[in-house]
């Protein structure tokens, strides 16, 4: 009896042992309490991705901190549109390197376009890194990043397109009422100056079950507003089996109960038309906005540009837009010095905004981005005038960007409250339908609510009024 009453405790404790050695062994690739700061360079799409990785780190264990001397882990989440963003990311990287010389356990990790396109190279120069993940590969961050702890330096960069591994990418969003969502990865345009298709890989298209499913879980959620992210929305749906259109997907979001509004983001003009216009007409979500770059004013740039369309076309475009919705928001990107670009394609680029009177544009110095094709025609346009022609611009827009929005003074606009304005602890921020920044004197409160803004004066890029009316007061 007592024998067995012996061996039944041994067993007891050999089991109880086994159990302690197993739990070490799983703790050991568990990261609780390792703290993570991300930082963001680029475009929508990369804030995006980068929520999504705060949002699976932190269901794996991690803590996300908003200082990076407060981290474990620093992660930068890279942007190679132009040499300028990747500059920034290797000045960051240095930064940190007397940092983990003294303390190994302190994690470097490269993810996004930069990651993709320099790849094992980023481990060469900068011994410094232990993670490189390819925009495509995020999904596999949280399950490799506890492998750096043993000092392993790891590389995922092998997927160029983007698999739609997660059915619903529900949540993580930074704002509670606005929201971007992915629709489509990828580019096929190969515009000669650009990185995309070559780092982001052949463009896919999101199911859209999924997509509307995700936007379903967001208002159940509370969200109100949905931002539509596709390197060419236009071209949504002609990679999936169940052929679908952009304005059709449009539609079907409209449908969804309780979203208030929808915005998307980018269109190419090659294929935005009239159905697109049209939609946005009809569909009283989506927003009259339409971000159209047009990159430049010269047909012969266009043409080195690969962009497919000319300026005439472009410009008829955005007549027939206009005489469907007189009060549209437009807003560019535009490249200055491209190769060959001489005086007189800047002057048809300043016409070209001028006589399209773009509300706001983004204007870029251009930037030789091997392996794409124009970086093999020689950058000839000599960097202090790329800096003349680029404050030209700037000046020229500021003051179309002015008349505009002067133009608007004593009109009412529906604005839906982003947060405190960063100029005044007293002023809030928000935008207006067509995509215009709005301050006027408001509390916290506001945050994430409708308002009715009387316009009363602007800056160059901000409209400035009063609140007429707010959401959840128009029965009182
Ligand atoms: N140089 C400068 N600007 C560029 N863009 C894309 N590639 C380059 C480049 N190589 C700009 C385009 C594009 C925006 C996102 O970035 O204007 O629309
Ligand atoms: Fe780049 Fe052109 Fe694709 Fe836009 S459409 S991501 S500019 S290749």
């Amino acid at each position: 009896m007592l024998e067995k009453e012996i061996n039944d405790f041994k067993n007891d404790e050999k089991s109880s042992l086994q159990s302690s050695i197993e739990e070490v062994e799983k703790n050991k690739s568990k990261p609780m309490g390792r703290k993570v700061f991300i930082r963001t360079f680029g475009c929508q799409m990369n804030e995006r991705d980068s929520e999504l990785i705060e949002n699976m780190l932190i269901e794996k264990g991690y803590e996300m901190v908003l200082v990076p001397e407060e981290a474990d882990i620093v992660l930068f989440n890279t942007c190679s549109v132009r040499q300028h963003a990747e500059d920034r990311v290797i000045g960051n990287i240095i930064k940190l390197k007397s940092r983990k010389k003294k303390n190994p356990d302190f994690k470097i990790g490269v993810l996004g376009c930069m990651a993709q396109r320099h790849g094992e190279m980023l481990f060469k120069e900068h011994e410094e890194i232990d993670i490189v993940i390819g925009p495509s590969n995020i999904y596999d961050l949280p399950e490799l990043l506890p492998k750096t702890e043993d000092m392993e330096k790891i590389l995922a960069v092998d997927k160029k397109s983007r698999p739609s591994r997660r059915k619903i990418e529900e949540t993580g969003r930074k704002a509670i009422f606005s929201g971007f969502v992915n629709i489509m990865y990828g580019c096929n345009n190969f515009c000669s100056y650009c990185i995309v298709p070559y780092v982001r890989g052949k463009e896919v298209s999101r199911p859209k079950n999924d997509i509307i499913d995700e936007i379903k879980d967001m208002v159940n959620k509370g969200f109100k507003e949905v931002t539509l992210l596709g390197q060419n929305v236009n071209s949504y749906g002609r990679t999936l089996n169940n052929k679908i259109t952009f304005p059709e997907l449009l539609e079907q979001i409209n449908d969804i109960k309780g979203l208030q509004r929808i915005r998307f983001t980018s269109s190419h003009p090659k294929d935005a038309d009239k159905s697109l216009f049209r939609a946005m007409l009809e569909l009283d979500k989506v927003c009259e906005h339409l971000h159209l770059p047009l990159q430049s004013g010269s047909n012969k740039m266009l043409d080195l540009m690969n962009r497919k369309y000319t300026y005439e076309e472009y410009k008829e475009k955005i007549d027939l837009l206009r005489s469907m919705i007189p009060d549209v928001g437009l807003s560019g990107d535009f490249i200055i010095g491209f190769p060959s670009e001489k005086d007189k394609d800047y002057i048809e680029t300043c016409n070209a905004i001028e006589q399209i009177g773009f509300n706001s544009s983004f204007i870029f110095k251009y930037s030789p981005r091997p392996p794409a094709l124009s970086s093999y025609l020689i950058d000839d346009v000599p960097d202090e005038v790329k800096k003349e022609r680029n404050t030209g611009l700037l000046e020229l827009q500021k003051k179309i960007s002015k008349a505009r929005n002067t133009e608007l003074i004593d009109t009412y606009q529906e604005v839906l409250v982003e947060g405190t304005s960063r100029l005044s602890e007293e002023e809030m921020i928000g935008r207006t339908r067509n995509n215009i920044p709005c301050v006027f004197p408001g509390t916290e409160e506001l945050k994430g609510k409708f308002v009715k803004v009387k316009i009363t004066g602007t800056s160059i890029t901000t409209l400035k009024g009063e609140v007429a009316q707010c959401e959840g007061s128009e029965a009182s």
